[in-house]
């Protein structure tokens, strides 16, 4: 469920009209709902609460928010203002959720190359949990502890060697994917920690990729899991919390409805079958991807004398990637809706490359020049992958919050783009 919806024929955001946004703002922009991300964080935290998943303390789990999924300060803080922790993969993101509030001890820290200036960073800044996933990723966070003078709380990423994604560039759980030690490997490197001066190990941790939307491998790599959490606790090794990763896939369009936060929460229950371990989750699209729109503006409809006809918007590949990236489907809906039969259409961006198409071949209503159209489900995964390709201005950010908004990210100038980067000297 999410708070885009038509009213009077125009699309709203909560109590606000895209339109207003549009004229008050410039296209393209994304434009996202406090509402929607506050109803799907709550929706999992209480469908797992339901189930009798803990944290780590005996309340709550921990549900640390996929920071790459939407890095907006003002979202970090709606998110951690009903709790939520943060699930970080670079020095950059650990200090995005601090500025946004997140308390140290619910940051994650992820990542396959974490380098010794980052690990410094995130022990002094005492976050709570560094997801190691190799063993010389391991050696290093514990020297730069020792020479800190501290001890790295860690988990232990395992790769479960499950099949799971979407697609082949989002899976992560295959024993060739970069990600994560295999089972035997994290129980040397659990019992070696458990000696090491630098390492506290806590748990261990593992993610198999994003876009899921059957429960049936989670519940697989699950299961792996437990069996690791036992034999470790078999040889007497203290094991006080279980990250189990990423969330669910959501519906980009009409395709058969995922499992619902209950349905995923009730598998758990059933995969750990009570086992007192500390729960952890690092959801990031669920929670983000419909919440956010990002909103364009037709420049021409371009139509071939063979009868093909492009959509030509202000937005781009470099505002929203996953179409030309991954092949991905977002639903595009006119911001005002004109009447008559749909129009098959090519949608495409101004960039110079034939990649630059957000969709080939689509019904959509008919469209003119100067209307706008909202992506959907765009709130994941769109803004923080953005870029400035061809020189455009970064897209700008804007959260809605009932019937009102704020711009939470401005478009940069032209002369701010300009004036980051500097002749040689000797030019
Ligand atoms: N934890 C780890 C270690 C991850 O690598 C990821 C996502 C997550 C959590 C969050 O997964 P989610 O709940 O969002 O499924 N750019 C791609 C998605 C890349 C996901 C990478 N890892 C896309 O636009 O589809």
């Amino acid at each position: 469920m999410n708070h885009f919806e038509l009213k009077g024929g125009e699309l709203f955001c909560e109590g606000v009209s895209l339109a207003d946004v549009a004229s008050a703002v410039g296209t393209p922009v994304y434009v996202y709902s406090t509402a929607t991300f506050e109803r799907h964080y709550t929706v999992l935290r209480d469908a797992l609460v339901a189930e009798g998943i803990k944290g780590d303390d005996g309340g709550d789990p921990l549900i640390a928010f996929a920071v790459k999924a939407n890095s907006n300060l003002a979202v970090l803080r709606t998110l951690a203002r009903l709790g939520a922790g943060a699930d970080t993969v670079s020095e950059g993101e650990v200090r995005r959720a601090l500025a946004a509030g997140v308390p140290p001890e619910k940051i994650v820290f992820s990542g396959v190359g974490k380098t010794e200036g980052e690990l410094a960073f995130a022990l002094k800044a005492g976050v709570g949990e560094i997801n190691v996933e190799s063993e010389p990723e391991m050696r290093l966070a514990s020297q730069v502890a020792q020479s800190l003078g501290t001890r790295a709380t860690i988990a232990i990423r395992v790769n479960p060697d499950v099949s799971a994604g979407g697609h082949a560039k989002i899976s992560t759980g295959k024993s060739d994917n970069k990600f994560g030690v295999s089972f035997s490997e994290a129980e040397r490197l659990y019992a070696n920690a458990s000696n090491d001066a630098g390492l506290n190990p806590v748990g261990v941790t593992c993610h198999i990729g994003s876009q899921i939307t059957d429960l049936e491998p989670m519940a697989q790599a699950f299961a792996k899991m437990r069996g690791l959490v036992e034999r470790l606790r078999g040889e007497g090794l203290s094991v006080k919390r279980l990250d189990l990763g990423g969330g669910l896939g959501v519906p980009y369009f009409n395709q058969p409805e995922p499992p619902s936060p209950a349905d995923y929460a009730r598998m758990i229950a059933k995969t750990m079958n009570g086992l007192d371990v500390g729960y952890a989750f690092e959801p990031g699209r669920m929670i983000a991807a419909n919440a956010g729109v990002l909103l364009a503006q037709v420049q021409h409809i371009h139509e071939r004398p063979e009868g093909k006809k492009f959509v030509v918007l202000d937005a781009a590949m470099n505002d929203l990637i996953r179409p030309a990236m991954y092949d991905a489907y977002h639903e595009i809906v006119p911001v005002r809706p004109r009447e008559g039969e749909p129009v098959v259409y090519d949608v495409v961006g101004p960039i110079c490359e034939t990649g630059d198409t957000f969709t080939r071949e689509r019904a959509l209503p008919p469209l003119q020049a100067g209307d706008l159209v909202a992506f959907l489900s765009a709130g994941a995964y769109g803004a923080v992958m953005s870029s400035e390709y061809n020189s455009r201005l970064l897209v700008p950010e804007v959260l809605v919050k009932g019937g009102a908004y704020a711009v939470v990210r401005p478009r940069p100038t032209y002369e701010d783009m300009l004036a980051r980067e500097a002749p040689a000297p000797w030019q």
